[in-house]
């Protein structure tokens, strides 16, 4: 019997067009090395636990019991052993011990779902882990009775991930194709991406690089001008804070700036905030922090991913809407849609749920956990700082490049002032990649000011690994630019 042609389909051209570079031709070819036995180290996505960072020990334990309460009860047990035998079995250590406080709130966190982690919860996630994110936010920007504007859990949503909570806002505000969102130039390609699949426009704005990637509002008013002379009206500003790709760490007067520009621009503001603990000592200051009462529209994204969490494959996140704008022609307001969107897919997962209470919810100095919880966190915000610094100092040794800025989230961004004639920095990249296993994203994977060339690196391997690539970068380099 002939085998029947598949039927031929029109499909939505702007998911053909959609690009998403850090799961592009580069990270492909890298798997492709590695079916064939290559060693490859993946420094194109910022995904810690790839790249052999141990989960925190406090989450996992919450989570695993809340994942199968019958082990709280196996748990007390062991407890009681432990403490008539005068201490734990031969081979199990104390980190093995889970402490009466993560029983606790284990307890305490499956009384509140009700139905544990196996039922859908509420589409914007239950109450309860909403006004956790409400105190974490108010803590976190030093919000009393007289300083700033606390955070309303009915504003909050808990999403999928960061990159769930952009894609409502986005998709909801492009109506038409000439609706446009700025995004800074380099940016995270979520934006791009999801602006295209929208159908709207993308609005670049250039922030300074060789000023250390400042931002300010001449900036931005640049861009506004350039894309009202064509016709587009623009209604959403992204700002990722800090930087991806640039680490670049914004200033509470930066804020300020940005601020009043959307306000005076009747725009609305997404800040992506994933990066907040990502500042290697310098100060975050929030979006919401500098706004306070003011009134200007602001959507603010955090996630499980990042930070010393890096939870990235549990895929939790929230989106915080302070003073929602009014949409035009409906009685619904901008938060019960943003709801209706959620509720398509009923909710988010519970898992990434219960670990973004937790990231919201850390334990207390002086508890049980916290002590190994603090420890655990500080080895690894000390080690990405180091490994960051390793890499920085290795680009001395490479003819003429340059890295701007201070350090901030989890990338360098270094620009390539030389290349050999003809060539981009995507075909650097996939040199690098085929001579040394080192897996990079091309700068124009990230958008970059025409005429310039650069490459993104993930400073996430072991020190050790980063070590050993380091010196064979620096032989590349220095062959290829010059050859
Ligand atoms: C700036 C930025 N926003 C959002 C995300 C995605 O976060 P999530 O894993 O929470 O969707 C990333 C991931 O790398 C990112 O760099």
């Amino acid at each position: 019997m002939n085998a029947r042609e598949p039927i031929h389909l029109t499909v939505n051209q702007n998911i053909l067009e959609m690009e998403y570079a850090v799961r592009g031709p580069i990270p492909r070819r890298a798997a492709e090395l590695r079916q064939q036995g290559r060693e490859t180290i993946l420094c194109n996505i910022g995904n810690p636990q790839a790249l052999g960072q141990k989960p925190i020990t406090y989450y996992r334990q919450v989570l695993s019991l809340v994942e199968d309460p019958a082990k709280i009860d196996r748990e007390r047990a062991l407890e009681k052993r432990w403490k008539t035998d005068g201490g734990p079995p031969a081979g199990l250590g104390d980190i093995e011990r889970v402490s009466e406080h993560v029983l606790k709130v284990s307890e305490q966190f499956l009384s509140n779902m009700k139905s544990g982690l196996g039922a859908y919860s509420e589409s914007n996630g239950p109450l309860f882990i909403r006004e956790a994110i409400a105190r974490f936010i108010d803590k976190r920007d030093g919000v009393d009775t007289t300083h700033g504007s606390p955070s309303n859990p009915d504003g909050i949503f808990v999403t999928n991930g960061a990159s769930e909570g952009a894609k409502y806002v986005i998709d909801l505000l492009i109506a038409d194709p000439k609706d446009g969102i700025m995004i800074p130039i380099p940016q995270y390609p979520l934006y791009s991406a999801t602006i295209k699949k929208s159908g709207g426009t993308q609005v670049n704005y250039y922030p300074d690089e060789d000023s250390g990637w400042v931002l300010n509002r001449s900036i931005l008013e640049e861009a506004l001008s350039a894309a009202r002379r064509d016709g587009i009206r623009v209604k959403g500003l992204v700002v990722i804070h800090p930087g991806n790709p640039t680490g670049a760490i914004l200033g509470a007067e930066t804020i300020r700036e940005i601020i009043d520009f959307a306000r005076d621009n009747e725009i609305v503001l997404i800040a992506d905030e994933v990066y907040q603990e990502n500042t290697y000592g310098a100060t975050f200051t929030s979006f919401a922090k500098v706004l306070g009462r003011e009134e200007v529209p602001l959507f603010s994204l955090h996630s499980i991913s990042k930070g010393f969490y890096g939870e990235c494959g549990h895929r939790g996140g929230y989106l915080e809407v302070r003073n929602p704008p009014k949409a035009a022609g409906t009685p619904l307001s901008f938060t019960e849609i943003l709801l209706k969107q959620a509720s398509v897919c009923l909710c988010p997962n519970t898992a990434g749920q219960l670990l973004m209470y937790l990231v919201v919810n850390p334990p207390e100095e002086g508890s049980e956990p916290y002590r190994l919880f603090a420890q655990e966190k500080q080895t690894i915000l000390t080690d990405l700082w180091d490994k960051a610094t390793l890499i920085r100092e290795g680009f001395k040794h490479m003819d003429q490049v340059e890295c701007f800025g201070r350090t901030g989230a989890m990338y360098l961004f270094p620009r390539l002032n030389k290349l050999p004639v003809g060539t981009t920095d995507f075909d650097y990249c996939m040199n690098l990649l085929e001579t040394t296993g080192l897996c990079t994203v091309n700068g124009s994977g990230f958008g970059q000011k025409e005429g310039t060339h650069h490459l993104r690196i993930a400073f996430l391997p072991p020190k050790k690994l980063i070590e050993r690539v380091l010196p064979r970068w620096i032989e590349f380099h220095n062959a290829y630019v010059n050859r």
